[in-house]
């Protein structure tokens, strides 16, 4: 048995999949279910066996085993995931070259990232440390706070890691590692870090990954700085304190979603363990689908300023587009959630915490604020300024429900806005049907393809092979693709395009701007791994599934499509003589 096969036989799926994913036993079987990571869901559709030892999801077809799995989540090398699953499992690693340099660069910064947190951690610990402490006492953290945050120091000269990492690791490896830089004159590098008060930034899996530095003086600029982007790190891939806050997000079924370290730390001593911070960004689809894994329901609590609250409708929408139940914390007096803690005591914010209403109330406050609420206009416009919001709520009894709610609290009259919503709220429905979701695979696919010759050289001729390609949505797309790879080898984007039905040349800026640009070695990594998926399609699932499309072709009218699928039919269902 290879060590790959050691390490599968003595893991088991089920467990690894629900550190990432709330997973529902089906009954009296070894059945899982649960919302799926890959794409944006309300019902689950996603199926973990813990029999047969592998996962697959009815609603973007992507599936596989537990190294599957975790490479896709984590968007790691096949190595990575072995090496992570061994770890965890505490299965000892044979020490041995390890060939891919990816893996190799990133697990050099992880050792240094885990150096830094160790040495900033100490710094804050020794008598130098002695100024940073008392700013963070002044400010009620306690010292088993500082310990369970690993929060840090770093040193003032700007010399310490630079030191530290110099003879273990390349020149390369420490450009990459945004840890440190290089000297302009003379060679050498510097801390990117001085002086600084230190916040860990961890990955899921609990690894260090990068840092925030908060100026410990007033007046020092800027007020924090964070890692740079690395291998390691990417700021809109990161929520702050998710790796502790996962478990009790699931045992609540909630999340609690605010702005900095400093909220987190604040709330999290509260004893509300759930909370996690998107750190002062425009909160991103990755950010959103990380969260969700855990629960889909969330309770955003920002600072109560208004760019906070600007910012906050902008973050709301975006957790509405991926289909989560949002409620709003508001609190009063001015305070974010770490000042409000301090002064009003835990007890008062969980209360709060738990009388947060839905995010409509939020808003219909908000256009109160806006709005002369004092005339019939006024109060028309505030419920204009709510009513999209509405409008995306799927059920429609419960929109029209919530309308009602609203108008009233508004002070508009209820049969008049119905009348007007009716409208409205279909046509927003319907404007919103044309972006079609492109499935994870195809998705996946197409980017990879669209990557370099040697992949397409390399993908395209398994590609035809798999039957499942006439279903795609995007199969125009990949018709164009093969047509062109046929007529000449050079590979121009435009023509691509020039190629495509109005329909289909949406689909595809929607796909390319979807996922970021991969490196070669990934987009072949990916593509194989959904050539695989799609080959372990059961023909029985297969069929199953062509008979939903079929029905939803019928149910949207798009006779052509469904025809085409019911050819599909046919011939997949005709006995092979
Ligand atoms: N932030 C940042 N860069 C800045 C300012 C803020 O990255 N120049 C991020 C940090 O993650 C910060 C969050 O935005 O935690 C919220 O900013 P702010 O409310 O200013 O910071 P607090 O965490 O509340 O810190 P403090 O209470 O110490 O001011
Ligand atoms: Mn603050």
């Amino acid at each position: 048995m290879d060590f790959a096969e050691q390490v599968k036989s003595s893991v088991d799926i089920v467990r690894t999949i629900e550190e990432y994913v709330k997973l529902k036993q089906q009954r009296g079987s070894a059945r899982y279910l649960g919302l799926c990571p890959f794409h944006v869901e309300k019902t689950p559709s996603f199926n973990v066996d813990g029999a047969k030892q592998f996962y697959y999801c009815h609603g973007c077809h992507v599936g596989g085993d537990v190294f599957k799995f975790v490479m896709e989540i984590d968007n790691i090398s096949f190595y990575e995931a072995l090496k992570l699953l061994a770890e965890r499992n505490g299965i000892p690693v044979p020490q041995r070259d390890i060939s891919d340099p990816d893996a190799k660069l990133r697990a050099a910064l992880l050792e240094m990232h885990s150096i830094a947190a160790e040495t900033f951690h100490a710094n804050l610990r020794s008598p130098a440390g002695q100024e940073a402490r008392n700013y963070l006492e002044s400010r009620g953290v306690t010292s088993t706070q500082m310990e369970e945050f690993v929060l840090g120091l770093s040193d003032p000269g700007g010399r310490q890691l630079a030191q530290k990492f110099g003879p273990s690791f390349s020149s390369e490896q420490l450009d990459q590692s945004g840890l440190v830089l290089k000297r302009q004159e003379g060679g050498g590098h510097f801390d990117r870090f001085r002086g600084r008060l230190m916040f860990p930034i961890h990955n899921e899996s609990g690894k260090v990954i990068g840092f925030g530095g908060r100026a410990l003086r007033s007046g020092d600029e800027p007020k924090y700085l964070n890692s740079a982007e690395t291998p390691l790190y990417r700021k809109k891939h990161v929520l702050y304190n998710l790796h502790r806050a996962k478990e009790a997000v699931r045992k609540q079924d909630y999340t609690v979603l605010v702005e900095g370290y400093m909220d987190v730390i604040g709330v999290y001593s509260a004893g509300v363990h759930n909370v996690v911070a998107c750190c002062g960004t425009a909160l991103t689809d990755t950010q959103v689908r990380a969260m969700k894994r855990h629960s889909s329901r969330i309770v955003v609590n920002f600072d109560p300023d208004a760019a906070g609250a600007k910012a906050a409708e902008d973050k709301i929408q975006m957790l509405l587009d991926e289909a989560m139940q949002v409620k709003v914390l508001a609190l009063d007096g001015g305070l974010d959630p770490d000042e409000y803690v301090k002064q009003f005591g835990a007890e008062q914010y969980r209360q709060k915490l738990e009388k947060a209403g839905a995010y409509f109330h939020w808003l219909a406050d908000r256009a109160r604020t806006k709005f002369d609420m004092r005339t019939v206009e006024g109060r028309l416009e505030s419920f204009k300024f709510v009513s999209p919001a509405i409008a995306r709520i799927p059920d429609r009894l419960e929109r029209f429900a919530v309308a009602n709610d609203v108008a009233s609290y508004l002070g508009v009259e209820p049969r008049l806005v119905r009348e007007q919503f009716r409208g409205g709220g279909q046509k927003k429905a319907r404007a919103a049907a044309p972006t079609l979701a492109v499935p994870a695979n195809e998705r996946l696919l197409l980017n990879a393809l669209l990557t370099s010759d040697r992949v397409r050289e390399q993908v395209i001729p398994q590609l035809r092979e798999i039957a499942a390609v006439g279903r795609f949505t995007t199969r125009g797309i990949f018709e164009a693709l093969f047509a062109l790879w046929d007529n000449s080898k050079a590979f121009r984007y435009g023509e691509l395009e020039g190629r495509l039905k109005e329909t289909d040349r949406h689909l595809l800026s929607q796909v390319v701007f979807a996922d970021e640009l991969m490196e070669e070695t990934i987009a072949l990594e990916q593509a194989t791994a959904c050539l695989e998926a799609l080959r372990e399609l059961d023909p029985k699932e297969e069929i199953a599934d062509l008979r939903t499309q079929i029905q939803a072709a019928e149910r949207s009218g798009d006779w052509d499509r469904a025809i085409s699928l019911m050819q599909l039919l046919d011939e997949r269902t005709k006995p092979k003589r």
